[in-house]
């Protein structure tokens, strides 16, 4: 395994490809923070720009979901990318929708088939492959400026419910992500395809392409002893789920619409829970 991330690989990969020679991101690669999104937001502080990238080899206080921990040993790929969206507060979730969307379609492109699962999970296999951790800074109701960070499973040790990449590889005839630094080029360039979609081409449409890739449409879901089928996501990030209910005359499909963060759809068919 490599011992340094190689930039001027990275730097080749963003270019290939491109007419303008100028790269929109300004990288800054450290061996070992407590956590990329933390560095980026004091850099932010500090005047950077957006499109400020931060990678680490590895984290020691990984940021996670809903307050969790993201373990980040050498071999991952812990990334954190600023942008300045001037979106409602009300609709932040559409910068995850946008960013799973966007690192999804491209290394589908690459011919590595993850999905997502909802809201904010790269999955392959039915395993997870990463996450993505979006956070924002807001003034008068509107989002200021946003972090979006980055775990992808790489060559690091992963849990049982966990898939990365390498091995994932190993068992396939083609091996289309051949280092971290072409990884990490497909993930940046999935950002801003993702951010250029939802800018430039609206929610509606990058709802739309999302749930083409989402992994959970039509599972069941039990919620206060009531069964509900998954039929989609609203353009705020909710999961939309259809319950059946019966009265003397009819069937009726009232929706919910649940919150990020408020169930967990889990990783094996079996196993969804509140
Ligand atoms: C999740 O819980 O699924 C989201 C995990 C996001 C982890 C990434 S690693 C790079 C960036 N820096 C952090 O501290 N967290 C995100």
């Amino acid at each position: 395994m490599p011992v340094e991330f190689d930039q001027q690989k990275l730097e080749l990969a963003l270019k290939a490809g491109r007419e303008d020679e100028n790269l929109p991101f300004s990288l800054h690669i450290f061996d070992s923070l407590a956590s990329t999104n933390q560095t980026l937001w004091n850099l932010l502080a500090q005047g950077e720009k957006p499109w400020s990238v931060v990678i680490a080899r590895q984290q020691t206080a990984g940021r996670g979901q809903w307050g969790r921990q993201w373990i980040s040993p050498t071999g991952g790929l812990y990334l954190s990318v600023a942008i300045a969206p001037k979106l409602e507060a009300t609709a932040s979730y559409q910068l995850t929708l946008a960013s799973a969307w966007g690192i999804a379609s491209q290394l589908r492109q690459c011919g590595v088939d993850v999905g997502i699962k909802w809201p904010n999970d790269l999955v392959l296999n039915g395993r997870k492959l990463g996450g993505i951790l979006t956070e924002t800074k807001i003034n008068n109701g509107y989002i200021i400026q946003a972090v979006i960070g980055v775990g992808i499973n790489w060559t690091n040790p992963v849990p049982e419910t966990g898939i990365n990449l390498e091995r994932w590889q190993a068992s396939r005839p083609t091996k289309p992500i051949s280092c971290l630094e072409i990884l990490t080029s497909v993930v940046l360039q999935g950002l801003q395809s993702g951010m250029e979609c939802l800018y430039q081409e609206g929610i509606s449409i990058l709802l739309s392409r999302y749930l083409e890739l989402l992994s959970n449409m039509g599972d069941k879901v039990y919620i206060d002893n009531l069964v509900g089928t998954v039929v989609g996501v609203t353009s705020v990030g909710k999961l939309r789920v259809s319950l059946e209910t019966y009265d003397t005359t009819e069937i009726k499909t009232p929706e919910l619409y649940i919150e990020p963060g408020t169930i967990t759809l889990g990783y094996s068919k079996s196993s969804v829970s509140l």
